[in-house]
Formats: C-alpha cells, structure tokens, sequence
C-alpha cells in the first residue's frame, strides 16, 4: 500500500514585516520550512517532534492545505496537497493547537452535529456517531456533551476538537499538539485512544515537543529543528544512534564475589565494571558495553553470575531517553 503522508523537500517561507522606528517598516523572510521529507505508512504513530519555532505546524498545515508550500511536493492519502485539496480533505482529520472554529453559544453536541453535516453525515447515522465520539472521548464522562462550548475547559476543548477530527472516520489523522493543557490522565487517555487508532490501520501524524509523550507512542520520529528534519527513525534506533554505551545494572546478591574473574572473563563483551547502592540500600553491579551488544552482555554476565552462585535480584538497562537524543542532535533541551 501507499504511504498515507509523503513529503518531498518541502520548503515554506513567510515574510512578515519588521518594525524599524516610528513608520519605517522593514521586509523580513522566516525560513520556516528548508526542505522537509518524511513519510506516514498507515498503522503507524508518526511524531514530528521539535523545539518551538521548529516549523511542527506549518507542515501540518500545509498538510491539511492551509497554507500552500513553496517548492517541494506533498501527497495525502495519494492526493496532492496543492493540485487536489478537496480530495485530501476528505481523507484527513485535523486538529490545530489555536481552535478558533467552534461555535461558543452551542454545546459539545450541537457543534459536533453541525460539523458532522458539514462532511456530508445526516440523519441517525450521525446521531450515532456524535453519540458514540462523546462517549469515546470522555465528555459524557466530564458531564460537557451538553454544556456549552464557551463554558469549556481546554481539557474538554482539545476532546471535542478530537472528536471533530474523527467524526468521518477519517483514514489519517494530523494532529497538533493533541495532549497540550491536558492533565496527566487526561493526556494518558488521548495518547491510549491515537494509539489504538494507529493499530486500526489508521496513519496517525503527531506533533509534539514533549519527549516522554513521544517516547511513549510514536512508532517512528522525526526530529525538526530550524526547518529541517536533523534524524528520523524508529525511537529505539534513534537511541541508538546517539549513545555509544549502555549501562546495565544488575542488583545481586554478593558483588564482592567474582568480579575480577568476570572482568577477565569477560574483557571482550564488557568496558566497564562498576559497583553501586541503589535507593533502598540495595548492592548493585553496573556493566558498560558498546550500544548494540547488551542482549550478548547481559545473557554472558547472568551466566558468569550463576556459575559464581550469586543471585540475581534485578537486572536493569539503563538506555538512553529520547530526550537524550535530542538533545545531542539539537543542542536544546526538551520539556519532559
Ligand atoms: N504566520 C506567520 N508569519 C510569520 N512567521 C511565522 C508564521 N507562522 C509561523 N511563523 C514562523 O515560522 C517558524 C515555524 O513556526 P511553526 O509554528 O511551524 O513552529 P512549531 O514547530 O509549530 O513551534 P511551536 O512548538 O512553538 O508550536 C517560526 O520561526 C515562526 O515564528
Ligand atoms: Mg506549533
């Protein structure tokens, strides 16, 4: 099958003007976009994590065709995002950070139902599925499926706004910064829902500069900075790529038995050996070994460890965070 988003060497410049005294305004061109490409397969949580000013959502605007590229092509669904708006409307859900669209003097379910026949829905089919959207996304839960929308708080805005990208049963979702302002369970239930999503074959496009949340549901990353994706990958690889080393702490027993052995025994698998206290008082031993070789490691220290006759409580890998990468690849920290 196709991929649902590809994009090829997308640039986007916007000029603005630029105050010089008094009345003298000055011309001023951002290079938000220097040539992006990546794609979407469905199935999948795609996340486009970056700093702010990245240029996170003028690509999913320019996705959604708001806002149309410079050079570069893009193609939603197989349709292109400039020759064929209409058609990628009708494939994508959409959702943007500053929602200005829904009607303030209308409920949850009133703006759901005019925004349902907007995309063609009538009748008991979209009774049904404003119903059902309510109920998935928690606003009957939170009691706000009848109140109305300027009685909102941005945790039931950013539902709704969800709900109205989903109301099609789009096949691809581009969303903006879905968990922004929402509180810890909240962010955990939108992020299980997009999850589920992607595993009914929907291709899910998120944006996100929050690293534990992309850690947490992307399939795959991109990671943009100043307009150009800098690395791009599974998160796992991602990792990898950074770190060359990768601690593995292991709590046991008696470390003072043995470890000159295993330091010999072992030279060609292990590059450090090192012994700590964890928190609650615990010994521990920390091996180092190259990024790459820890599944080796750990099986020939477990067995080096049981020839010895000390036992093994835990066996921790310490892996590298996302944020790690991150900020190895950006020079920027990220908000966790
Ligand atoms: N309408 C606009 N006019 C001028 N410059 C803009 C406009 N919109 C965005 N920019 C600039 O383009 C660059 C990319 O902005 P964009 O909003 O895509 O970043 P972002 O990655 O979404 O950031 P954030 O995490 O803060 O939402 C920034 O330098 C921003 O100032
Ligand atoms: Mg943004």
């Amino acid at each position: 099958m196709s991929s649902a988003v590809q994009v090829e060497d997308v640039t986007k410049n916007y000029t603005t003007s630029v105050r010089k005294g008094l009345l003298r305004r000055e011309k001023r061109v951002v290079k938000a976009l220097k040539g992006v490409s990546f794609t979407v397969s469905y199935g999948e949580v795609f996340g486009l994590l970056g700093p702010n000013g990245a240029g996170k959502t003028t690509t999913i605007k320019i996705l959604a065709t708001l806002l149309i590229p410079d050079s570069g092509k893009a193609t939603v669904c197989g349709y292109d995002v400039v020759e064929d708006p209409e058609m990628v409307r009708d494939s994508i859900g959409v959702t943007l950070t500053v929602e200005k669209g829904f009607f303030w003097k209308l409920t949850g379910r009133e703006n759901l139902k005019y925004f349902g026949m907007l995309r063609g829905l009538s009748g008991k089919k979209l009774n049904e599925r404003v119903n059902d959207l309510l109920e998935t996304l928690g606003l009957n839960k939170l009691g706000a499926s009848d109140r109305f929308y300027e009685e909102y708080s941005l945790g039931m805005k950013a539902r709704l706004c969800l709900a109205r990208a989903l109301l099609t049963d789009p096949p691809i979702l581009m969303l903006d910064e879905p968990t922004l302002g929402l509180d810890p369970p909240s962010a955990r239930e939108i992020r299980n829902l997009l999850v589920m999503l992607a595993r009914n074959r929907k291709a899910v496009l998120v944006t996100t500069h929050n690293m534990f949340e992309a850690e947490l549901i992307c399939d795959r990353v991109a990671i943009i900075d100043e307009g150009r994706i800098i690395s791009i990958g599974p998160v796992q690889e991602l990792k990898r790529r950074v770190a060359d080393k990768i601690a593995v702490d292991i709590l046991v027993s008696n470390p003072a038995i043995g470890l000159e052995i295993m330091r010999k025994r072992l030279r060609t698998v292990i590059e450090t050996v090192g012994v700590g206290v964890d928190e609650r008082g615990g010994v521990y031993v920390r091996f180092t070994c190259r990024s790459g070789e820890e599944d080796k490691m750990i099986a020939d220290v477990i067995k080096s460890l049981g020839d010895l006759k000390v036992r093994i409580y835990r066996v921790n890998v310490e892996e590298p965070t996302l944020e790690d990468v991150f900020i190895s690849l950006t020079g920027k920290a990220g908000e966790a």
